[in-house]
């Protein structure tokens, strides 16, 4: 029987998974795949560090290039999650036609261009499942069984921390610094959990389904990014009484023109909608193609099993096509669609919330700004339970207008002086 060697860089809280649930698993995977795996090296930062599993000292180095300079590895599985030395090692893998597989989402979002450019030139495949949402096989959803269909549209909740928080906002009424607290206690934040509430994370795997989705490296500077570090518990609780649930969403759309648009910001979702109820620190995709219609994906985005069982998929994918060599390397690129269009001239759907004086003429006011730059009002409401002092809550939903539009109108109303505070605007999303 054939066997492969891996080399596997990091052994952290994904590669002790990958390590672990290879060796527990490697019957099935002998039989399922007609071939066998070994796990030839592990490079590590520190070799003494204690370990949730027991690999053996002879299979540890502290030199991530070993793994390259070994000719018995015929994949290299790179989890490191660091930028300059992963991308080293990924492009020297590449170069000597060892499969490559990794989860590092910042670093394909940042260098999948070059990565994949290597890897047409050495046509040696990258395979990445775990660099989005964890153990939701999406990236072969789209890369394989949706292959003969445009995506039309790709709606994600793609980062369970920010999930989990504003979970928790919703149902506990908790502020967002406590409810970060609590994912921080629970170990579903980071210390620093910057990347997970600023959007950038969600960022990062946004340009990859993006990039999967129309076959070319989405630049990070294209998209439009909006964390959830500044929602408030009234935003949830005043979305609700409009019927929707506050998510962060990463949207990844094409338009008849075959452009695209690319965002990642908190949006109010319809409560009946099905996203609206994925919760705590569950993943979910709604992917849209012309020829299978709407489709659904839900699982754990995170963590070291549902990580791992996506790398050893991937892996298993190592193994077949150094077997039966194939044309797709892992990203197929091409030129059917456009670049990605400016948040400026993206439309969508706007929920306000000002705060305003309690008096006569206000809204006539407010309605006649958003009317001179014809701007539609969907629906008003004043809620009467807020006490905010000597002025009121005023909740506005607005129809379709361009980010450009309701910028100015935002702008304008801002500096109305029955308006008393800068004006709140989080995105609505109807899925149509
Ligand atoms: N954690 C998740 O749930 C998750 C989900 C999806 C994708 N990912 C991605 O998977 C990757 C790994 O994440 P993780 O959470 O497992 O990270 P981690 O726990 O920080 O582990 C990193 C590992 O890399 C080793 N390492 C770091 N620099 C090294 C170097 N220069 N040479 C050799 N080894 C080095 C570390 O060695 P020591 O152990 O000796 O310090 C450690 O074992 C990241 O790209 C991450 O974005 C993670």
């Amino acid at each position: 029987m054939q066997q492969f060697g891996i080399g596997l860089a990091g052994m952290g809280n994904v590669g002790a998974g990958v390590y672990k649930h290879l060796v527990q698993n490697r019957a099935l995977l002998r039989e399922r795949l007609g071939c066998t795996l070994e796990i030839r090296k592990v490079a590590v930062r520190d070799p003494a560090r204690v370990r949730p599993v027991d690999v053996p000292a002879s299979l540890l180095t502290t030199r991530w290039e070993d793994l390259l300079d070994d000719p018995s590895i015929q994949i290299v599985v790179e989890l490191m999650g660091r930028k300059e030395e992963s991308l080293g090692l990924i492009l020297g893998a590449i170069e000597r036609k060892k499969v490559v597989v990794t989860g590092n989402k910042a670093l394909l979002a940042e260098h999948g261009k070059e990565i994949f450019e290597a890897a047409t030139t050495h046509a040696s495949p990258v395979f990445f499942e775990a660099a989005v949402a964890g153990g939701i096989p999406i990236i072969k959803a789209i890369r394989e069984a949706f292959i003969g269909n445009h995506i039309q549209s790709i709606h994600g909740i793609i980062n369970g921390t920010s999930n989990y928080i504003l979970s928790r906002m919703t149902d506990a009424e908790m502020s967002f610094d406590e409810a970060l607290r609590e994912a921080q206690e629970a170990g579903y934040a980071e210390a620093d959990p910057s990347l997970d509430v600023n959007g950038g994370d969600a960022a990062h795997k946004a340009i990859i389904l993006a990039s999967l989705a129309y076959g070319f490296w989405v630049p990070a500077d294209r998209i439009f990014v909006e964390g959830i570090e500044s929602l408030t518990t009234s935003d949830i609780r005043f979305a609700k009484q409009f019927g929707y649930r506050v998510k962060l969403l990463g949207i990844i759309k094409s338009d008849e023109s075959r452009g695209i648009e690319v965002r990642v910001h908190p949006t109010l979702v319809p409560e009946k909608h099905v996203l609206a109820s994925v919760n705590g620190v569950f993943n979910a995709l709604a992917v849209k193609g012309d020829v299978v219609g709407e489709t659904l994906f839900y699982g754990r985005g995170a963590g070291q099993d549902a990580t791992s069982s996506a790398v050893i998929s991937d892996i298993a994918e190592a193994a077949d096509a150094l077997v039966s060599p194939r044309r797709n390397l892992g990203f197929m690129p091409h030129g059917l669609y456009g670049a990605c269009r400016p948040i400026d001239d993206i439309e969508s759907e706007y929920y306000l919330r000002l705060s305003v004086e309690d008096r006569p003429g206000t809204i006539a006011q407010i309605a006649g700004i958003l009317g001179e730059l014809s701007i539609g009002i969907s629906s008003i409401l004043q809620p009467e339970s807020e006490d905010e002092g000597s002025t009121v809550p005023l909740l506005l939903m607005i129809h379709r207008a361009t980010n450009r539009q309701i910028q100015n109108a935002l702008q304008r109303i801002g500096l109305l002086a029955c308006v008393k505070k800068p004006p709140r605007m989080i995105r609505v999303e109807h899925f149509s």
